[in-house]
């Protein structure tokens, strides 16, 4: 009994060192300081595992043909390159100051599986800077990047540029209807965009399949 009496004891005691800690203010928060080795693992490994757990059951569809990964690729350089690179370009400053910092996909990449990368692109990662995709965008639009993601650590810069180019042209044919920003149109019709965007995702509860509206592909 007394043995049981001082793992109690010992309970209570950790629990208030604990939240002492917390508001003491000891721990640094700053996105300067990186974690221990032993903090490093623990985040790592439960992301790591995370995401194979629930990405196992995702299908994934034919990502292998050349429209696909030409519009992903412009979908990419507009969504994802700021944080993570492009061929021929690297990351934005905002990156460089991030922590965890945004992984480039080049050759040294781990490389997660496509199942993978379309179940973070669509949900994100809490408490980093990785962004979730799903409450903005079909998944047939994020399935596109994944298709250009798994090329894209073999690419060439010219390559790269080629099938944006190509996407550019390909123009209408699935009403995505909307842009990123490169540059071609005004903040105000953006902000219309996002509101055609919010609509989209309120249709979806009801399950009409308002997609093919017949808007010129823009991505
Ligand atoms: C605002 C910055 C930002 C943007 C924009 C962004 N990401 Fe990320 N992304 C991150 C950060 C930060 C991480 C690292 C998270 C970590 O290591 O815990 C990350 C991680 C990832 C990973 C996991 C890499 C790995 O090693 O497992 C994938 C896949 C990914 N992002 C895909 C994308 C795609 C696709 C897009 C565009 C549709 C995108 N990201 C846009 C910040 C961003």
């Amino acid at each position: 009994m007394s043995f049981i009496k001082s793992i109690a004891v010992l309970i209570i005691i950790l629990f208030v060192v604990a939240i002492a800690g917390i508001y003491s203010g000891f721990y640094n928060v700053a996105a300067t300081v990186p974690h221990t080795g032993i903090t490093e693992w623990v985040l790592e490994t439960t992301l790591e595992r995370s995401v194979e757990v629930r990405a196992k059951k995702i299908e994934v569809p034919d990502i292998n043909n050349e429209a696909t990964i030409s519009k992903g690729a412009r979908s990419y350089g507009e969504m994802c390159a700021s944080c993570h690179g492009e061929p021929g370009n690297s990351p934005s400053y905002i990156a460089e100051g991030l922590y965890p910092k945004p992984p480039n996909f080049g050759k040294n990449f781990r490389n997660p599986n496509p199942a993978e990368i379309f179940w973070i692109t669509k949900n994100g990662i809490k408490d980093t800077g990785m962004p979730a995709f799903g409450p903005t965008h079909e998944d047939e639009d994020l399935w596109e990047v994944v298709a250009f993601m798994n090329k894209l650590p073999d690419m060439s810069e010219v390559e790269y540029k080629k099938l944006k180019t190509e996407a550019r042209s390909m123009g209408s044919g699935d009403g995505h209807g909307h842009d990123h920003g490169d540059g071609d149109h005004s903040e105000k019709e953006d902000d219309n965009h996002h509101n055609e965007e919010k609509k989209k995702v309120d249709k979806q509860d009801e399950d009409v399949h308002i997609h093919k509206d017949g808007k010129e592909h823009v991505h």
